[in-house]
């Protein structure tokens, strides 16, 4: 058995958890910083960095507290190192390096969207490969196919903006507040889904996406019909992004056979997209996989589990390796 402690704090989550063998979750703490970035409209980095440095290590003691375990009986130590904010990174990092150094247990970095590539396995570790993922956060927007877990090919993207970036900047447009994407998600359940037939960028062409024409058309339908209920604008613009989104996870998962539609990242909390996404895949003939919701969005259990895979293909990563703002997965 290895014991794996994931350290998350690549954005606005403190985070932190203990897992077995990439699968047995014993605890996975998770401190969010929403509040204090709310009033901001989004996420200041400087705030972030300090807040972080704060929670560290109460988030650390309470994992530690829940799984019932000592820094001793840990075996691998797994640090976020990229993608997100250099300072934020720099806290996760440098507590994970700490720690492997103190303990003496090795240290692995961990690309944060391959982290999220990992986050169904910890539900169903008997998940057969290939598997079509679409993985749409704050930041990113992707169509991957997982081979094996550790194992992917991107065959898609967003070529502007990341569909959450597309929910956030939508829902400040309608007033809704901040994060957008819960916003909408909720007042869109009131509206109706076909009052504004909004475009739907890139349909029925290749695997990559576009959000920034939807944005604008949002923003150019409300200006012609301010007094158009929000709910109904919202729930229209969500139908039409999760159309894209849940056609093209679909034409993916038909054409390389997949055994199951995964959906990953904090947009994969939109109640609109897992009931999409449940049905392409009952069309297809194959189970959605839907992770729970502290799953989708940012989690440490995630980072240990793709820690643990990413120690087994490449061992560990040295003591003198840094944070890496701009990995990609490759
Ligand atoms: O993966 P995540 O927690 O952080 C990163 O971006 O890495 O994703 C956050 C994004 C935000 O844009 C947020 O608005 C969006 O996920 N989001 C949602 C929902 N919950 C979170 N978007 C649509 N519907 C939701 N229910
Ligand atoms: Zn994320």
């Amino acid at each position: 058995m290895t014991l794996v402690l994931g350290i998350e704090t690549s954005c606005d989550e403190t985070a932190v958890a203990l897992v077995d063998d990439a699968v047995h979750v014993r605890s996975s703490i998770v401190a969010s910083q929403v509040d204090l970035h709310a009033r901001f409209g989004g996420v200041v980095p400087e705030l972030a960095s300090r807040a972080h440095v704060e929670l560290i290590l109460p988030v650390l003691a309470d994992a530690l507290g829940e799984a019932q375990v000592s820094l001793a009986e840990v075996d691998l130590i797994a640090g976020t190192h990229g993608p997100g904010l250099v300072g934020a990174l720099l806290v996760g990092v440098s507590a994970a390096k700490s720690l492997a150094l103190v303990t003496g247990v090795p240290y692995v970095g961990v690309n944060h969207l391959e982290a999220h590539l990992h986050a169904p396995w910890l539900e169903r570790p008997d998940l057969e490969a290939p598997c079509a993922v679409l993985l749409v956060s704050g930041g990113h927007t992707m169509l991957v196919v997982v081979d094996a877990p550790g194992q992917y090919r991107v065959v898609g993207q967003t070529v502007d903006d990341a569909a959450g970036e597309a929910f956030d900047k939508v829902a400040r447009h309608l007033g809704l507040g901040y994060p957008g994407g819960p916003q909408i998600d909720r007042i869109a359940r009131e509206g109706d889904p076909t009052a504004v037939r909004f475009p739907r960028p890139m349909r029925g062409d290749g695997f990559d996406f576009s959000f920034s024409g939807l944005k604008t058309a949002v923003v150019t339908h409300r200006r012609m019909a301010p007094d158009q209920p929000v709910a109904d604008v919202a729930a229209s613009f969500q139908e039409a992004a999760v159309d894209v989104l849940a056609e093209k996870l679909a034409a993916l998962g038909r054409e390389v056979g997949a055994k199951a539609l995964v959906l990953g990242g904090g947009v994969a909390a939109n109640t609109r997209l897992r009931a999409r996404v449940a049905s392409e895949a009952e069309a297809l003939g194959v189970p959605a996989l839907l992770p729970a919701l502290e799953y989708c969005t940012d989690n440490a259990a995630m980072i240990a589990a793709a820690g643990y895979h990413r120690f087994r293909v490449d061992g560990p990563t040295g003591l003198d390796d840094g944070a890496h703002p701009s990995l990609r997965l490759a």
